[in-house]
């Protein structure tokens, strides 16, 4: 496995593979959600190339940047024994050198949900994943389920800008009790991760409704936003019930729907999924 962290070295050595080269951007403290994208990548192309680099452009000011978690010596063991070829692991300063001035930003597509609870986030999101995309030229990316609207997002991207890419979106990894991993579920102490399945849990319930037949929108919000309730260290910030493509919020679910959610379990912020089909 080659790993490289200029740019330079990052161009010698992606001249080495030949073929579809898969691409799987990460901020590493990698978990198996992390890993079934690589698992895939390598399934599916000739050479895998997997990105470590914790963004600092799509953070807020008091979100998580400076105690994100980070264990690279693991990462890179963990990445090995999953077959990749190539870990590019930028500095900062390599991808945002000094006077750094153009951003790529999607509009309608990044605005609702994360975007209105995150100023600037997809903003940053966009603007690395077009760098990445630009260094590596692989045919193929791997986004999680998980960040529904990251993948949506990105998607957009892709196809605005002329990015030759298939954008391909894998389903989400989870724990035993249904908690979506995450590098942030670190943070949570023993009390707090009990709790923090009750995302899980409202999503089921929601979901449980529409295959009993509920068509309402605001009927399937009502139940996830009364289970988060029903959950003292929880605090919901959203609930969504959206059209899958556009992410407008619906009146009734007529085609494939996103549920989603975002809570905090003290101060960790959570997110989780469900698609409607
Ligand atoms: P990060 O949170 O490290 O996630 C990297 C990729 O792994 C994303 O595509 C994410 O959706 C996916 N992923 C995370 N948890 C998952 C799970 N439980 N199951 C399946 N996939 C999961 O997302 C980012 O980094 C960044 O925004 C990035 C795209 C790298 C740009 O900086």
């Amino acid at each position: 496995m080659m790993i490289v962290s200029t740019l330079d070295e990052l161009r010698t050595a992606r001249l080495l593979l030949d073929g579809v080269v898969g691409l799987a951007p990460t901020m590493g403290y990698l978990h198996e959600g992390h890993l079934s994208l690589a698992r895939r990548a390598k399934a599916e192309c000739r050479a895998v190339v997997v990105s470590i680099f914790v963004n600092p452009a799509q953070f807020g000011p008091n979100e998580d940047l400076s105690k994100y978690p980070r264990d690279l010596d693991r990462d890179l063991r963990l990445l090995e024994s999953a077959g990749v070829d190539l870990v590019w692991t930028p500095t900062p300063e390599v991808m945002y050198p000094p006077g750094f001035q153009t951003w790529v930003e999607v509009e309608e597509m990044a605005r609702p949900l994360e975007g209105a609870m995150r100023p600037g986030h997809f903003r940053g999101v966009t603007t690395i994943v077009a760098k990445l995309f630009n260094a590596v030229q692989p045919g193929r990316a791997y986004f999680g389920q998980k960040d529904a609207q990251q993948a949506a997002v990105i998607r957009q991207m892709a196809r605005d800008l002329d990015f030759p890419i298939e954008i391909i979106v894998c389903p989400i990894i989870r724990e035993a009790d249904g908690l979506a991993m995450s590098s942030r579920n670190i943070y949570l102490d023993a009390e707090q991760r009990k709790a923090a399945t009750i995302l899980y849990r409202a999503l089921s319930a929601a979901k449980d409704e529409f295959e009993k037949g509920e068509r309402k929108a605001g009927i399937l919000r009502q139940i996830i936003k009364e289970i988060i309730a029903s959950e003292p260290l929880a605090r919901m910030q959203y609930v969504s019930c959206s059209d899958y493509d556009t992410l407008q919020e619906l009146e009734k679910v007529t085609g494939k729907t996103l549920l989603s959610t975002a809570v905090f379990i003290g101060k960790t912020r959570l997110i989780d999924n469900f698609v409607l089909e």
